[in-house]
């Protein structure tokens, strides 16, 4: 379409999957540091009582301000800066007039756009004092992210990540979500691979699903963004055509970083500058 394009045709590929240079990793880290630090300053403002609505315009003008363009606004006919997904809602829920209450547990996903580079990352937030089992869902939630990306590094596979998130999820006696999955990003906001978040399931219909083999490479970007539920693993996608709901409107919670793979590991460009990475946020003023 434009610059972006033109030079992602010279980035070097191994099948669909770019692989990136020591200077695009600089973009990458400018753009989730903005991601992040958006998601750092919605901190305080999630309560119950606030319109999720309020809180995309918080981000929307956190990201103007911060000479950075709102991915999601236009993007496959999104009109908003955020995904905000209370309780059951697995992701995609769309913000609008509707005021948190106490006791919600809320993903806000956010992804911003820095000189070409894609930020991308979300977090659970509490509205006042969630119940015992939410904070628990959350809590191995965040694992499940830290434990695929521990995984990260060259010569590991997708499968890899996907059986290090569904083990746990599944020991701790909740189900991975299969209909959505992480992505390939960078100068492009969903590209190759696929990053599914289990190593393998039996689907009713189709049998015995398998996450690919495909060897991770120093270079490669993409998210990792499990949503896991309490209950069953299947989705619903409302007739708004964006917000997906678990059908057996059982609670459902969401991480996601934004990572680059190295040349022996991994480097998160999404973590938290003020140590916010996962809930109760010092100083949320969530009563
Ligand atoms: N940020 C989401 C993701 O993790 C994508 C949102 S697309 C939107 O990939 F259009 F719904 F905003
Ligand atoms: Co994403
Ligand atoms: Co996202």
């Amino acid at each position: 379409m434009h610059d972006a394009e033109a030079e992602d045709t010279q980035a070097i590929r191994t099948g669909a999957i770019k692989l990136h240079r020591s200077e695009d990793f600089e973009g990458m880290r400018k753009a989730g540091r903005l991601a992040a630090q958006c998601l750092d300053m919605l901190c305080e403002h999630v309560r119950p009582g606030v319109s999720t609505q309020a809180l995309d315009k918080l981000a929307y003008d956190f990201t103007l301000d911060h000479g950075a363009i709102p991915a999601c606004i236009g993007y496959r006919g999104y009109r908003h800066t955020l995904c905000i997904s209370p309780n059951h809602v697995i992701c995609h829920g769309i913000p609008g007039p509707k005021a948190l209450k106490n006791g919600d547990i809320l993903n806000i996903d956010a992804t911003v756009i820095v000189d070409g580079w894609h930020g991308d990352t979300s977090r659970m937030y509490f509205a006042g004092e969630p119940k015992v089992k939410a904070r628990r869902l959350i809590e191995t939630t965040f694992e499940c992210l830290w434990k695929g990306i521990d995984v990260v590094k060259p010569g590991a596979t997708l499968r890899d990540i996907g059986r290090a998130i569904q083990t746990h999820a599944e020991t701790q006696g909740f189900s991975v979500v299969r209909d959505f999955c992480g992505h390939g990003l960078g100068r492009v906001f969903h590209d190759a691979p696929n990053v599914v978040h289990y190593a393998e399931y039996k689907d009713k219909y189709s049998g015995v699903q398998r996450a690919p083999d495909t060897e991770l490479k120093p270079g490669m970007f993409f998210t990792i963004e499990p949503m896991i539920n309490e209950g069953r693993p299947d989705v619903k996608v409302m007739k708004d055509g964006w917000t997906a709901v678990s059908r057996d409107k059982s609670l459902s919670a969401q991480f996601e970083h934004s990572l680059g793979v190295t040349e022996d590991g991994v480097e998160v460009f999404t973590g938290s500058p003020k140590g916010l990475d996962k809930p109760p946020y010092d100083g949320q003023h969530n009563k």
